[in-house]
């Protein structure tokens, strides 16, 4: 496995390759989840490139920048195990200047849910995402349906920018508990990690009730919050694939978001429908 940091130096070298690329951008600490995004790029393309950089700018300044896990050498090993053939690995000041041209989020869809408490996420995730796919140049590119908004605005960005990919959704893994993977949570202690628990549950609950053709968004949401309790919930929606609220649960148009923070640690978690 090539590791390079340098982005003019990996552009160049990507451009004599003349092959599909399919392209997992990343912050590492890498989980199963992202894993399971490499495996699907390595099924589907002849050259897979994963990029791990913990990208500043999508941190609002109360955040955990910082304390956000680094596992380089681990992330390293996975990725050459995971039959990864290219690593980008490069540092704030190879991707950022002073003086930047940013990506601005949609004004409506970028300042719900997640961008709702963090105005400047989703501003920081689309320029970088934008900047990764522009060195890349890739055939396809991964995103986890775990991060429901951002895989929306990613393909929204694809779209009314005309450019030139094609964004692959990857179904969320989970633990054998039923708490999706997230590199956030080595930040939850046992206790933590028990009351985190009550988020996929809170799903399941929405989801036995759909099947029972209980499709009332009111009531299914009032369900999920009871089964929430006593954590602090940031939203619980049940929007349709536009991220439009409904008033029904519409199969094969839904999807049901929730955030709710454990201790310190912000989770979030969706299904789709
Ligand atoms: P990160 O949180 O490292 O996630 C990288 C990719 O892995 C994202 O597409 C995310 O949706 C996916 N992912 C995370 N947990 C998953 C799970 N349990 N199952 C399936 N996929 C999962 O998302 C980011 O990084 C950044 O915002 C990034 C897009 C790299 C831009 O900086």
């Amino acid at each position: 496995m090539k590791i390079i940091s340098n982005p003019h130096e990996l552009r160049d070298y990507v451009k004599k390759i003349n092959k599909t690329i399919g392209f997992v951008p990343t912050m590492g600490a890498l989980h199963e989840g992202h894993i399971s995004l490499i495996k699907e790029a390595r099924k589907n393309n002849e050259f897979v490139v994963v990029s791990i950089f913990v990208n500043p700018t999508q941190f609002s300044k109360d955040e955990d920048l910082d304390k956000y896990p680094r596992k380089d050498e681990a992330d390293k090993k996975i990725c050459e195990l995971s039959g990864v053939d290219l690593l980008f690995f490069p540092k704030p000041e190879d991707i950022y200047s002073k003086d930047e041209v940013c990506v601005q989020a949609p004004n409506i869809r970028g300042y719900i849910l997640e961008g709702h408490t963090r105005p400047t996420h989703f501003n920081g995730v689309l320029t970088v995402v934008n900047k990764l796919l522009n060195i890349v140049n890739p055939t396809y590119a991964y995103f986890g349906k775990k991060d429901a908004q951002q895989l929306n605005l990613i393909k929204l960005m694809v779209k009314q920018l005309f450019m030139n990919v094609e964004i692959i959704s990857v179904d969320t893994k989970r633990d054998k508990d039923g708490l999706a993977l997230s590199s956030r949570n080595s930040y939850l202690s046992k206790e933590q990690r028990k009351e985190a628990l009550k988020i996929p549950a809170s799903l399941n609950l929405a989801s036995s009730m759909i099947s029972k053709n209980i499709l009332d968004a009111k009531q299914i949401r009032n369900n999920m919050l009871e089964k929430l309790e006593p954590l602090e919930v940031f939203y619980v929606e049940i929007l349709d694939r536009d991220f439009n609220k409904i008033d029904y649960v519409e199969i094969s148009n839904t999807i049901i978001l929730v955030e709710a923070k454990v201790g310190d640690t912000r989770l979030l978690d969706n299904i789709w429908l």
